[in-house]
């Protein structure tokens, strides 16, 4: 592997969750893999899972970690080429990318969707521009447009499941939120899902149609009983508008998943990626109930992470 931005950086899914799932079993096996290598971590937004299951991952392998808070703690960055940084901007992204690349033998960055300009956030523009000018691997720590690194720990925590039937149900359930949040985990889930064996339902208010780039085979419905019904996995998630791209529209709170919308479905056990406000998008019952995989997920985070780790150590 040379880099992980998303699905159509995995050969083979199923093989890939199975060697995480042998790497939960036994997460020294390769303890030495990463020894002299240096694995830089860059954040541009907050994060609690994905900084944290990250080093864990390295650390595992052997690898040396160090980690930028760039949002906060190093030079602002340029992003327009050719631009004339007599403003507020101290460090072009093409300096940085490059110097960082001097120091790691992989980056992963983490760099959200600004929710501003539709086309830049679509054409990922932070994320290319860093590839564009990083001269090692690049792990997507979360982009403008999908969180890689969180769907695949999503299929090995599914995988975790088996179910006495061919294919689960999954459902993916649009939530209420305050604020106006990204679409990178509702994109990626719907991808991951889509290249998995399961029967993928998304279910959203008018108006929270997502990407269709990322809903091509998947079943789309309003009707989020009729979604639930006999679904397996619950996969919550809130998401803004796509079409009026950013903003958080006039909705119905009755969206929160309770236990009472849950009664028509298989004992579905509830996914979610955290972090979570409680009882806006998903109930305390429902989030501490034991068919809650919370936390399970979360774990599965160090994984995900380390077996893309150990996959582009293999190839330096
Ligand atoms: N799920 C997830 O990516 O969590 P963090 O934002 O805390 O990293």
């Amino acid at each position: 592997m040379k880099q992980f931005i998303s699905v159509k950086d995995v050969t083979n899914l199923n093989e890939l969750v199975n060697e995480a799932l042998a790497l939960k079993e036994n997460p020294f096996a390769f303890e030495t893999l990463g020894k002299g290598k240096t694995i830089g971590l860059v954040f541009l937004n907050s994060s609690l899972r994905t900084r944290m299951s990250s080093q864990k991952a390295a650390q595992n392998l052997g690898m040396e970690v160090m980690v930028l808070n760039a949002g906060q703690d190093a030079w602002n960055w340029e992003f327009e080429e050719g631009a004339i940084m007599n403003g507020t901007t101290v460090e072009h992204i093409k300096d940085a990318a490059r110097v960082l690349s001097e120091y790691c033998d992989i980056i992963g960055i983490r760099c959200f969707a600004g929710l501003k300009n539709k086309e830049e956030d679509i054409q990922e523009k932070t994320l290319s521009l860093f590839m564009k000018y990083a001269t090692v691997p690049v792990v997507s720590l979360e982009s403008a447009t999908l969180h890689p690194l969180q769907s695949l720990a999503d299929c090995i925590t599914i995988a975790e499941h088996p179910l006495a039937k061919p294919k689960p149900k999954v459902v993916l359930t649009w939530a209420p939120h305050i604020k106006s949040i990204p679409h990178a985990v509702a994109n990626s889930f719907s991808e991951w899902m889509q290249a998995s064996d399961v029967d993928f339902v998304i279910t959203h208010p008018k108006g929270y149609e997502l990407d269709e780039k990322y809903t091509q085979n998947a079943v789309v419905t309003t009707n989020q009983e009729e979604a639930l019904k006999d679904a397996d996995f619950v996969y919550v998630k809130n998401w803004s508008s796509f079409t009026d791209y950013g903003q958080v529209l006039p909705t119905e709170e009755e969206w929160m998943l309770t236990p009472e919308k849950l009664t028509v479905t298989n004992s579905a056990k509830i996914m979610h990626c955290l972090p979570v406000r409680r009882n806006v998008e998903v109930s305390d019952a429902v989030l501490d109930s034991e068919n809650s995989l919370i936390y399970e997920q979360a774990k599965n985070r160090i994984y995900s992470a380390q077996v893309v780790f150990k996959k582009i150590l293999e190839q330096l």
